[in-house]
């Protein structure tokens, strides 16, 4: 498994003895907060203590929550603490901006940006986002069905008999497929280097931040250099900008400049590429870097997670099938093919089973991270000092009987009843779901999320049976990092065609 990393053992060795003797110095700053710590064990020294969060790091923060309800509490994490707000605080701070309170630095601080090559620097594609691709769904639908059909012969087998397959890097290849030719345009979303490199890229960047995090500040450029994933981030920035964007935001210009009859592409890069209102965001170099970020980032893994954890769902809770299906059926009566935004509108019962299976399974137990720039002075005197990261307790939130009645057990269909109830939609944000995040900069891609899961769901759940391959009859465990959660991603399952059915 090291190996994968490609590091021997001696490199292993000294890295270790490093850590080792790093750990035993150093102690990040704390916040400079006067909070309660809630940690894993107080005999042990701080040291440990903020390693151990890798594993149990979702515990502490439940822990955290049942204890400190109504007050903040610190939550020590292997490069600093993070401050979790209870939520009380969530209306006060929901619209202050990012100059005072920044999402844009609590991502690029999560993942390292410095050493990961992840530029976050931008309000552009969340600009891009809101103002040109949201409204624009329903046109690019056909688009989006279009290239899932040529997604679907390529990432799904035959299965004309039980066939066996891995459920996440099916969901990963249609989604990465299908998005690519909404976000980078026709020219890009076939070519397979490109789609290897945008789905391998954030796996290089979680193993880079697992070993980077540990290490002080002043000792990771060093760390860094030694590091094969870092090497590959690199290397894989590099190709995406010089031999992808960089061109093709050159030709389109050339294009646009010099050609009378140029159409410009209907794509999210040329809705930056018009979007683009100074300099820094115009630049060539720097627009490439963040398609890239943006997909790597923001697209393909969140989408591709929830998918996977719906079809583990649907395995160990088979009695939803039915009801999707008719309801697949009746939505989309013209055949998949034909679907449009307004027929995934309608589909209640599987926007309801996306929302339950994201509650139960989120993609990190806290949210809302922001990184204080400005110091904020909250009701009753608590002062949020500059630097300090900030986040709220979403996973706790959303299972909490005083904000969601009767959390549990999972109800697929609860949100489906009275769908004419705005908050009970996927994509409605608030206390009882923050995992979109909250407030002025929440995610502005969870409604082009929701067409797409539904899509590619809509026609795995209608067309396919699907079980767990060989022995597996009980749902595969969450993996857990820190405050991170995934599904299990190496899980195989079986699919078969249904006889006679087709979307
Ligand atoms: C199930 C899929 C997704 C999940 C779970 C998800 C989750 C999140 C979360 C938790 C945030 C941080 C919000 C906050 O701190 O308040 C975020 C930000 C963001 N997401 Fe998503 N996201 C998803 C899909 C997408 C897609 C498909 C796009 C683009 C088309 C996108 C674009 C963005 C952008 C641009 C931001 C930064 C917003 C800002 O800082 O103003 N996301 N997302």
């Amino acid at each position: 498994m090291l190996e994968d990393f490609g590091l021997g053992t001696w490199h292993w060795a000294i890295a270790f003895a490093l850590i080792l003797g790093v750990f035993v110095i150093y102690e990040p700053d704390g916040d400079l907060i006067d909070v309660p710590t809630v940690k894993y064990s107080r005999y042990l020294p701080a040291f440990f203590n903020r390693v151990i969060f890798y594993s149990v790091g979702s515990q502490l923060i439940d822990e955290g929550y049942e204890k400190y309800k109504d007050t903040p509490f610190r939550i020590l994490k292997a490069d600093g603490d993070l401050i979790v707000l209870p939520a009380k605080y969530i209306d006060e701070l929901r619209n202050v901006g990012p100059s005072e309170l920044s999402s844009l630095d609590a991502q690029y601080n999560n993942v390292l940006g410095k050493y990961t090559n992840v530029l976050v620097e931008s309000r552009l594609p969340s600009f891009t986002v809101t103002k040109r691709l949201n409204p624009a769904i329903g046109r690019l639908v056909p688009k989006l069905i279009d290239e899932l059909q040529y997604a679907f012969d390529i990432e799904v087998p035959k299965c004309d008999k039980w066939t066996p397959i891995n459920a996440y890097n099916m969901l990963l290849g249609l989604l990465t497929r299908a998005t690519s030719r909404i976000i980078c345009g026709d020219s890009i979303c076939r070519n397979e280097k490109w789609l290897e490199t945008v789905t391998n890229y954030t796996i290089n960047v979680g193993i880079t931040v697992v070993l980077l995090r540990p290490f002080p500040k002043l000792l990771r450029p060093l760390v860094a250099k030694f590091l094969p994933s870092v090497r590959k981030l690199n290397k894989q920035v590099k190709f995406v900008k010089q031999e992808l964007f960089i061109p093709m935001i050159n030709a389109r210009r050339h294009e646009e400049k010099h050609n009378p009859n140029y159409q410009k592409p209907d794509d999210f890069l040329q809705w930056m590429m018009d979007a683009a209102d100074n300099p820094r965001d115009a630049d060539a170099d720097f627009m490439a870097h963040n398609l890239f970020i943006i997909m790597s980032l923001a697209v393909v893994h969140t989408s591709s997670m929830l998918m996977t954890h719906m079809l583990y769902d649907l395995i160990e809770m088979p009695e939803y099938l039915e009801p999707l299906r008719e309801e697949i059926q009746a939505t989309l009566a013209n055949g998949w093919t034909n679907a449009k935004q307004s027929s995934f509108i309608s589909q209640h019962r599987m926007d309801s089973f996306m929302k339950e299976v994201q509650r139960f399974n989120p993609t990190g137990e806290v949210s809302m991270h922001r990184i204080v720039r400005r110091p904020v002075i909250l009701t009753g005197g608590l002062v949020l000092p500059r630097g300090a990261h900030i986040c709220f307790a979403a996973g706790p939130l959303s299972r909490d009987p005083n904000i969601i009645s009767e959390p549990t057990p999972f109800s697929g269909l609860r949100w489906s009843t009275k769908p004419e109830i705005k908050t009970n939609s996927f994509v409605s944000i608030g206390p009882h779901n923050m995992h979109f995040g909250f407030g002025r900069q929440a995610c502005p891609g969870r409604f082009f999320a929701s067409v797409t899961i539904k899509a590619i769901m809509s026609r795995i759940i209608a067309e396919y049976e699907f079980k767990y391959e060989g022995k597996r009859n009980e749902r595969p465990a969450n993996v857990r990092i820190g405050e991170q959660i995934m599904p299990n991603m190496e899980t195989r399952i079986v699919m078969r065609r249904r006889e006679g059915v087709v979307a």
